[in-house]
């Protein structure tokens, strides 16, 4: 029988004054309740009350991640009530400075550690897990979490935040989802110095050691939880791109750093395109920063600008990528294999400002974790080339944008299309409010999530990215591209994510990779799979 201590103390089970006098004469929980009964709609009152009583986001923060762990219906319900407010608490901004202090604000761990010094018994970890249905892993190593660099374990808050989106904003159910991460060491100097830093107190393991530790974790976990889909996060660029690769046939996965930022990025420039006249295949892309996000957008804008008629040779010449070293040219003998195509026969030039008057672009796009990169010159250069520049700062966190939404638009004169990775709040300019678009994963990431989840999807493919990224731009209207918006408001992700997962569901069905027949009624079907923040 379930006890009194276990109802209140299982986030899942507890409702707190909301249990019913049936459920407290039943289950012993009169005296340990204060005597009111109380509804899902008033606990989340109180708890918006109390978000709101701390200043500082990361208190809020810290907050809610209790909050979960209390009672995940009250915090699902209060998250979902207002998600424009809740999710940039939840996730980034705010998560960026919840893993670099996650040692000293930790309460209770959630998720799963699995350290490299549990190799060969990583599927005996796995097994332990409260639930044996799960769905989603969102995976880490901590090596390059947001702009932030090399965090070790302090990354898991990633993960954590992650999944609680794919709740929140396409109502995944979380009991299949999991956060992982991979402790392999850390080399952050800081952190090996803090006593409070809870990982491996160890340099990072790489190699061979890595690679043997990453396989065993794979086939383990495919083989404990059979229906499983990995999100790979925040792995170094490189080490991303093999992985994302390597296990591609091995099991159900796909990078989020690579493949959502490629679909929401393709989102926004469809919807751009769209309502500023410019086609896609007519416009020139110069990134700043070739890592793995730039070539990940590159990579599945190439793949559309084929489907939509444009050769491989024509697509890939639309591409032009500045990394830390400047432009990306033949010439240059330290560029890896995934930064080839992108590389051109051009002369070599260091700096940026002048390569945008070299290239001519019509978009530049920030994904080189430098904040400040695109300053007033870089700015003026794309408004003096064009009637409508793109300018993109991708970066995340916030400190890291490229540049801001105010100074985009003020540099611009009111001309950009923009989109940022962080968000800005809006921005008032000769009397026209612009509201600055977050070109945030979110958009994606839980949409493939609830489609995956409902088909059982084998696999991930390109095309599901990019028919995901063609349901986000048709849900951008004239009257958000007017003021300045190309993607879809935030409090609507919801609905939009579940027209995004209704294409995607479609998409797997007609490639065959779903592994239920398909339904009469795919919305429906789509529906009924979904979370509900209410009590049962
Ligand atoms: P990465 O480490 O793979 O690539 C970073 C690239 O920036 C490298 O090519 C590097 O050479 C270049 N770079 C570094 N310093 C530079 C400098 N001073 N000038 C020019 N280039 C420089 O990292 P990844 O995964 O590609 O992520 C990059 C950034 O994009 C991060 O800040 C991340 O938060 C952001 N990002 C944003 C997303 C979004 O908002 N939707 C999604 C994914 C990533």
């Amino acid at each position: 029988m379930t006890t009194a201590f276990h109802l209140l103390q299982d986030p899942r089970k507890n409702k707190g004054t909301a249990f019913t006098k049936e459920e407290r004469d039943k289950h012993g929980l009169n005296g340990l309740l204060p005597n009111v009964i109380e509804t899902l709609d008033t606990q989340v009152l109180r708890a918006t009350a109390q978000v709101d009583e701390f200043e500082k986001p990361i208190n809020k923060y810290i907050y809610l991640m209790q909050l979960l762990e209390i009672n995940e219906t009250l915090f699902f319900k209060t998250v979902m009530s207002n998600p424009a407010k809740y999710l940039p608490l939840v996730y980034t901004p705010t998560v960026g400075e919840a893993c670099e202090a996650f040692g000293h604000i930790m309460r209770s761990p959630r998720g799963l550690y699995i350290s490299i010094k549990d190799k060969h018994r990583i599927k005996e970890i796995l097994q332990n897990w409260y639930d044996k249905d799960v769905r989603f892993a969102v995976v880490t190593d901590g090596e390059r979490i947001l702009g932030l660099g090399d965090l070790g374990v302090c990354g898991m808050g990633i993960p954590i935040g992650k999944l609680c989106l794919y709740t929140t904003c396409a109502g995944v159910p979380p009991e299949l989802t999991l956060p992982i991460t991979l402790d392999v060491g850390t080399n952050n100097k800081k952190f090996l110095d803090d006593p409070l830093y809870p990982g491996l107190r160890q340099r990072r393991v790489g190699g061979q050691e890595y690679d043997d530790f990453v396989f065993e974790f794979v086939h383990a976990i495919k083989e404990v939880f059979p229906k499983i889909c990995i999100q790979w996060e925040d792995f170094r660029g490189d080490e991303a791109i093999e992985i994302m690769h390597k296990y591609d046939d091995v099991l159900c996965s796909f990078n989020d750093d690579i493949e959502g930022t490629a679909a929401v990025a393709t989102g926004g420039l469809l919807a751009a395109c769209h309502y500023s006249g410019k086609a896609l295949t007519d416009q020139k892309f110069l990134f700043l920063g070739a890592g793995a996000a730039a070539t990940g957008i590159a990579n599945l804008l190439a793949l559309k600008m084929q489907l939509i008629g444009a050769s491989k040779e024509e697509a890939f010449s639309r591409f032009f990528m500045f990394d830390i070293n400047g432009l990306l040219t033949t010439n240059r003998k330290d560029l890896q294999d995934f930064q080839l195509p992108f590389a051109k026969d051009l002369e070599d030039n260091r700096n940026f400002a002048d390569a945008i008057m070299q290239i001519k672009p019509t978009a530049i796009i920030g994904v080189s974790t430098v904040g400040g990169a695109f300053n007033e010159q870089v700015v003026s250069n794309m408004a003096q080339l064009n009637e409508r520049p793109i300018i993109f700062p991708y970066s995340n966190p916030t400190s890291h944008a490229e540049c801001s939404a105010e100074q985009a638009i003020t540099w611009t004169k009111g001309k950009c299309i923009f989109a940022s990775g962080s968000p800005f709040a809006p921005v008032n300019y000769k009397g026209k409010t612009f509201v600055p678009g977050q070109g945030n994963n979110v958009y994606i990431f839980p949409a493939m999530g609830l489609a995956i989840y409902a088909t059982e999807a084998k696999k991930v493919t390109d095309k599901m990215f990019i028919v995901a990224a063609e349901a986000l731009a048709t849900q951008v209207t004239r009257e958000h591209f007017e003021k300045g918006l190309i993607y879809p408001p935030i409090n609507t992700i919801l609905e939009v994510s579940v027209n995004i997962a209704i294409r995607i569901a479609d998409e797997i069905f007609d490639s065959n990779l779903a592994g239920v027949p398909r339904p009469s009624n795919l919305e429906q079907f789509i529906r009924s799979k979904m979370y509900q923040p209410m009590y049962k």
